[in-house]
């Protein structure tokens, strides 16, 4: 017998449910040692507001984003030093505007000598929103940017505007007995309902794959399909927040049966085909540190509609940001997303991604501790309710708050809370608190970062609190609890 095919019948009969990671490290970082009364120390003289606490004293996992926080590949670190730090047409901005084409579409990046302007770098994914929605704006007051789940900047950045955000999230978030696996879908029947009575107030609409705000789920093909065809039907534009497109890409072709053959590649292209423009941070899935683009179909509905505004949005990048050929990014940093944008359509990367961060959210289902299921792409969603359900901690007592507190203080691991404080708001003068319908303190795992073992550190580290939930006492704040994306900003105690 040759080793051929006994090595075919051997792995046939002998299917394993690990493998190894598609990667090695390349360097690595040793960690200082801080004891937990250090940290504590530490937490306390910033207020318990853990996005003060210095990164260096985080002895286990740091789940603060997955935003920026890539490890990069040995690709990437080469790349940097090709970068071209020339102010104007730098080497990578061609390159750029290959792996963008090749990505999402031919249509997203015009020939800087031919088209209307349509492709838009910057630093990262806020200042594109911010230029869009200056942008659009300037059309008048009283709009409405319906989506699927905006993120926190997203909707900060549209309401400055004096547009209002809305939040369409499918039924699905909150069922619990639901099994879908795309429960980041957009409503579309309360998209039609919207549309049919305010269609002349809404200039767009917006879907975010996958979706942060509704718990890190993904978004089918068959629904960015329907919302495109509802939305295009008034003639009105179609936009994705893309910041996690591959992942998102990845649960189309595990879930959705007819692109089960189609490779990651394919799938993306599909679903940019559906949409009139893009904003994206490649803080996520360009994996690189920084960088972010807003980029336009050419004859999209966008640029049928409002031909008027990309060349408004090109003085916006030029007095805000830099020359178009390089915008907020340096050389180095465009060549490093060149080859992070290669990388992360790449089905080994991915399969071990979304499973590893499947595997945490599953040890953690395993402890009995309450985690939005199933588990997205990017991170582990805790239910705070769920968490502290019997308890005496109230909603007003913000337990998400305490919990991360204590979960860096005691054991080094920094999550956060992304619930009642972070998107609750509060009136200084009637005193009341309105509660958002969601309440998660979030793990974000960042990409090729951990290795299983710091992720299951994490789930017994958490474990030992939900065992312990009746003695976690509840937050005051002590600062900015009335002020905007107060959670940035804000300082806390625990009460006595
Ligand atoms: N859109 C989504 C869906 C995001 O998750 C983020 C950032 C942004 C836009 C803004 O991008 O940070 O580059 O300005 N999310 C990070 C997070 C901060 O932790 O989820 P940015």
């Amino acid at each position: 017998m040759n080793l051929s095919s006994l090595i075919k019948s051997f792995t046939e009969e002998n299917k394993l449910k690990t493998f190894p990671r598609p990667y090695i490290n390349h360097s690595v970082e040793f960690k200082k040692n801080y004891s937990s009364v250090e940290r504590a120390k530490m937490l306390e003289k910033v207020g318990l507001n853990v996005f003060f606490f210095p990164a260096e004293m985080i002895t286990g996992c740091d789940f603060l984003s997955d935003s920026g926080t890539t490890t990069m590949t040995n690709k990437q670190w080469a790349a940097l030093h090709l970068g071209d730090e020339s102010y104007g047409s730098n080497r990578g901005y061609f390159q750029l505007i290959e792996v963008i084409r090749k990505t999402f579409g031919e249509e997203f990046f015009n020939s800087p000598e031919k088209g209307l302007p349509n492709a838009f770098l910057f630093h990262q994914g806020r200042p594109c929103e911010d230029a869009l929605f200056t942008a659009l704006g300037r059309l008048g007051n009283g709009q409405i940017i319906p989506s699927n789940g905006h993120f926190d900047t997203t909707a900060a950045n549209i309401e400055i505007n004096k547009i209002k955000a809305v939040n369409l999230f499918s039924k699905e978030l909150t069922d619990e007995k639901s099994t879908s696996h795309f429960k980041g879908n957009m409503d579309t029947i309360k998209l039609k309902k919207l549309l049919k009575t305010n269609h002349q107030k809404i200039p767009m609409a917006y879907m975010t794959i996958t979706n942060n705000t509704g718990g890190g789920q993904p978004v089918s093909l068959a629904n960015i399909c329907e919302v495109a065809e509802i939305v295009h039907s008034y003639n009105l534009p179609f936009f994705i927040d893309a910041c996690r497109f591959a992942e998102n890409a990845w649960f189309i072709k595990t879930y959705e049966k007819e692109y089960k053959n189609k490779t990651i590649l394919q799938i993306v292209q599909k679903i940019f085909s559906y949409c009139d423009g893009i904003t994206i941070s490649f803080k996520k899935d360009g994996l690189v540190n920084m960088g972010g683009g807003l980029f336009i179909k050419n004859n999209g509905f966008f640029m049928k509609k409002y031909p008027c505004l990309p060349e408004a949005i090109l003085d916006y990048q030029i007095v805000k940001e830099g020359h178009p050929t390089y915008g907020g990014m340096s050389g180095r940093d465009i060549m490093a997303l060149v080859e992070g944008l290669k990388t992360v359509v790449n089905e080994d990367y991915l399969k071990y991604r979304i499973s590893q961060v499947a595997r945490f959210g599953q040890a953690m289902l395993d402890n009995n501790i309450p985690v939005i299921s199933p588990i997205g792409g990017h991170a582990v969603y805790l239910d705070i309710n769920k968490f502290f359900k019997g308890t005496k901690m109230k909603p007003e007592d913000f337990g998400g708050i305490s919990l991360t507190a204590l979960l860096l203080s005691l054991y080094g691991h920094r999550a956060c809370e992304l619930g009642f404080y972070a998107f609750g708001s509060y009136n200084k003068e009637t005193r009341v608190e309105t509660h958002p319908d969601v309440n998660f303190v979030r793990f974000a795992v960042p990409r090729l970062r951990y290795e299983d073992q710091d992720l299951m550190a994490s789930v017994e580290a958490v474990k030992a609190l939900h065992n312990n939930r009746d003695l976690i006492p509840k937050v005051k704040v002590v600062y900015g609890r009335e002020l905007t994306l107060r959670h940035f900003k804000s300082r806390f105690a625990f009460e006595k």
